[in-house]
């Protein structure tokens, strides 16, 4: 090679070299937003709320994906994924969370809650937002708590009024142990599943009922497989928005506080909405007339709150009485 092709070649890949620098620095950060529910859902909607957000303050900087209904990563992997850097924000149920904080178990007694504005005023003291950090350890950081609603309680059987109703019947339930032992509270059999095999496990009986929301039970058509739902309000299902903590703290300033902003504006607008798509769904399910609405009187949701209260106990010290205090609170 000759002097002058030597630089030709020297300036050619130099060249080629600050070519891909800078189309690296323009091309946007891609952020994959995993879950397991439908977008006409709470959180289906402050997803997408999120990445209207985030891609309208960062231009060109940020791209979000979302991936609904388990469509990427189911309630197991999704932890996994997050911490592996396969995605960067899920939002699971805060049930799910017991393997990296037993304190987020709280928010799973049965009738800790007189209603979401109380679950909403706890979410917002400086107790509920100690817990947004009480993971980082673990590499979870929270970023926010997303609304859905009060849990109803479902089985494939005419009679669901009292908790003798429910004496030995298979129930689906999430990840969590406080879950499995308000069920066994009630002599029934818990049996955990991810969110995505709960339809099939109804409609083939491989369990007899569930808890969720009326927005999560109409969007997976729990309704068509059961044969009747209590509105029981027996507890709570919202999320907490969660991040790979390595991976926020090394974002650019810029970048995360712009992912900021549209986190607090997305939450502003999925918790506004929650109680409507509930609302919604509930008369959806009423109209659809597959599965019977039972109301509850008073001295029925009395029973059912008695016969779950010993769950609190055993509880307790796992997840401190401190944190339990203030939690009641919050109903005042
Ligand atoms: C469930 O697994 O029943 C729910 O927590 C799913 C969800 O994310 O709402």
């Amino acid at each position: 090679m000759n002097n002058a092709s030597r630089i030709l070649t020297i300036l050619g890949s130099s060249l080629a070299l600050s070519f891909s620098a800078s189309a690296l620095a323009q091309s946007p950060i891609v952020v994959k937003f995993s879950h397991v529910v439908a977008d006409a859902t709470p959180k289906g909607q402050g997803a997408i709320k999120f990445k209207e957000l985030a891609e309208k303050y960062l231009p060109g900087k940020v791209q979000v994906q979302v991936f609904p209904n388990s469509q990427l990563f189911g309630d197991a992997k999704e932890m996994e994924a997050v911490l592996l850097g396969d995605v960067q924000f899920i939002a699971p149920s805060l049930s799910k969370f017991d393997r990296y904080t037993k304190k987020v178990q709280l928010f799973d007694l049965p009738f800790l809650f007189d209603d979401m504005a109380a679950v909403d005023r706890f979410q917002q003291s400086a107790e509920g937002k100690g817990l947004l950090d009480s993971m980082t350890n673990r590499g979870l950081k929270g970023l926010a708590y997303w609304h859905n609603g009060l849990k109803q309680l479902s089985t494939n059987k005419d009679k669901l009024t009292r908790p003798e109703d429910v004496k030995g019947l298979k129930f689906r339930i999430q990840a969590s142990d406080v879950l499995e032992a308000q069920f066994r509270q009630l002599d029934a059999n818990p049996q955990k599943l991810a969110f995505s095999e709960v339809y099939q496990a109804l409609q083939t009986g491989v369990v007899d009922g569930q808890e969720n929301t009326w927005s999560n039970i109409y969007s997976q058509k729990f309704h068509e497989v059961q044969k009747t739902i209590a509105n029981t309000n027996h507890g709570v299902i919202d999320y907490m928005v969660v991040t790979n903590a390595k991976w926020w703290e090394g974002l650019q300033p810029d970048v995360r506080s712009g992912l900021e902003k549209a986190m607090a504006e997305a939450t502003a607008h999925a918790n506004n909405l929650a109680a409507e798509l509930n609302e919604r769904d509930r008369k959806r399910i009423i109209e659809a007339n597959k599965a019977k609405v039972q109301t509850l009187t008073k001295e029925d949701v009395a029973a059912w709150r008695k016969a779950m209260e010993p769950v609190w106990k055993k509880f307790e010290s796992d997840i401190g009485p401190e944190l339990i205090q203030s939690a009641l609170k919050s109903n005042q």
